[in-house]
């Protein structure tokens, strides 16, 4: 993609890299992340307004220490090393790091010596976050010192004879509450951005690429519902109309009349030609009498891609396959323990499909992130249901039903999870909320109810937070919330008698139960 403003950010490994992406977008100014080693000729071809180095867990004195090329620092456009990435540009530029005596670690006071350029608007003693052992010892004089600490007189510097600019603290985390202001100012001041950067102008952009890429050729593009497909779909069919065919396949394991919703949206709102599949038997049929979640993955995977290829070989024109694929998975991600190896991470594939489908690639979000997904998802006007949606896994209830697969016990879950959900909407909480379901336990639990025991199945509610789905934490609903939501399954929905809350973190325990 060519933007007129573009701030390149080499990544030296930080896990922080992708923040400071999203920091410079922030403020309207595109940004985009190259491996360290990437080619000045490639850097050059991005004609960036910027270049930001970024930290990582390197020391510049191990053996393999990654650095960039040096004629980075002889393109003539402002650069501003953060940690690791100030060290190798200061150390490129003569000076001189060595291991500091006492390392720098979380929160540290930092006193602005020159209220100029990169602090402009920053006064006095700020808080910024830390985390380094060396530190440059600035011996060729050419170096200017804007900011100190304590233990690190050389906290933030300017070369003298150039625009590289470099920071030893972290501006790109909310832990240095002015680092977004710091990063503004290097990005409009010293870049001499305009921001004009906005998901407006990208949707223009991208229909136009679409249009060039696709020309009279058509499209197939396997449409779950989610918002990563979703917004792909719409954005596709704006480009090119009926060009674009979806398939919607309704595998029997979705939630409360989603495959309706789905269907009454995309039929009724977008001129597109929508297919939804009703494959409820072939899978339900295939999940007979098996017991084993990795199994039930597999069956679930390889039964989409049937009915996915059969249904696209019905479209014996289709040349392009679209895909909901984010920034996320396709920036190369730098693995520098062990040596600095460029390695590109797989591409996440929607729905698992065959790569030898032979189908060339349109995946117009590739260079979004997930809250950028849903800012475009509003413009194209779909539905807050679709843009705000928690996310569902690929084998839907399959993997909420712990062992076999019934129609019955799909019915009971459909109807505990609507419950659930839609409490939890009514309380206003569903948008602070990662992700929240019902799990279906089919263990026969005692009960009595009238004057019968009653021995029926355990519905377990599941509601997490989290930033990455790496890790995450239980919510804690409010017990007015979680007794509505006990009571309202237990009196309707038949074959429950038992509601428990699960309170267990990730790690250890995953967030789906199987
Ligand atoms: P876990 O259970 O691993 O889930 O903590 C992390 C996130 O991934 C989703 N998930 C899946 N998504 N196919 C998918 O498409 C799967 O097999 C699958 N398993 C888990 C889960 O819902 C959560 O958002």
């Amino acid at each position: 993609m060519s933007q007129n403003e573009t701030i390149l950010i080499l990544d030296f490994g930080s896990q922080y890299t992708q923040l400071i992406a999203r920091r410079v977008r922030e403020n309207n100014v595109y940004s985009e992340i190259v491996p360290f080693s990437v080619d000045p000729e490639k850097a050059r071809s991005i004609n960036p307004a910027g270049i930001i180095l970024s930290g990582g867990p390197a020391s510049v004195y191990t053996k393999n220490a990654p650095f960039c090329h040096k004629d980075i620092f002889s393109m003539n456009v402002p650069i501003l090393g953060i940690c690791y990435g100030m060290q190798i540009g200061c150390m490129e530029l003569g000076s001189k790091v060595t291991p500091s005596t006492k390392r720098e670690y979380g929160e540290t006071a930092c006193k602005i010596i020159d209220s100029s350029n990169l602090f402009d608007s920053i006064d006095g003693d700020i808080t910024v976050w830390n985390s380094h052992g060396d530190q440059i010892t600035d011996l060729s004089g050419r170096f200017v010192s804007l900011a100190s600490t304590t233990n690190c007189p050389f906290a933030a510097v300017k070369h003298s004879d150039s625009d590289f600019y470099g920071l030893q603290f972290h501006p790109e985390v909310t832990h240095t509450p002015d680092g977004s202001q710091i990063l503004r100012n290097f990005v409009y001041k010293i870049c001499g951005c305009s921001g004009a950067w906005q998901t407006g102008s990208f949707l223009e952009e991208t229909i136009a690429e679409i249009k060039e890429q696709v020309k009279d050729k058509k499209v197939v593009c396997a449409l779950s519902g989610g918002v990563d497909s979703s917004v792909t779909a719409a954005i596709i069919n704006k480009a090119i109309g009926k060009q674009l065919t979806c398939i919607f396949v309704d595998n029997g394991l979705l939630r409360h009349n989603e495959a309706e919703y789905i269907s009454k949206t995309f039929n009724g709102n977008f001129n597109l030609d929508f297919n939804l599949i009703n494959a409820q038997d072939r899978f339900v049929t295939k999940l007979k009498g098996v017991l084993d979640p990795e199994k039930k993955r597999k069956i679930i995977g390889h039964e989409f891609i049937s009915v996915f290829t059969e249904e696209a070989g019905k479209l014996k024109d289709a040349t392009f396959l679209a895909q909901g694929t984010l920034y996320p998975d396709v920036i190369e991600s730098v693995s520098v323990h062990g040596g600095p190896t460029a390695t590109i991470k797989s591409h996440h594939n929607v729905g698992g499909l065959p790569e030898n489908m032979d189908l060339e690639l349109v995946e117009p979000l590739r260079f979004l992130f997930k809250d950028e997904v849903r800012k475009l998802g509003h413009e194209l006007g779909l539905p807050d249901e679709i843009i705000w949606q928690h996310p569902f896994p690929g084998p839907g209830l399959s993997v909420r039903i712990i062992g076999e697969i019934t129609t019955e016990r799909l019915e009971i879950l459909r109807n505990a999870d609507k419950i659930t959900i839609d409490e939890i909407k009514a309380a206003g909480m569903y948008r602070e909320i990662s992700q929240a379901f019902a799990v279906l336990i089919p263990l026969g639990t005692v009960g009595v109810m009238g004057d019968e025991r009653s021995y029926e199945n355990v519905i377990a509610i599941r509601a997490v937070k989290t930033t990455d789905f790496m890790t995450a934490d239980w919510v804690d609903l409010p017990n007015s919330l979680l007794r509505t939501i006990s009571s309202r399954i237990i009196n309707e929905v038949k074959g429950v008698n038992r509601v428990a809350y699960d309170i267990s973190t990730k790690p250890p325990s995953t967030i789906e139960w199987e």
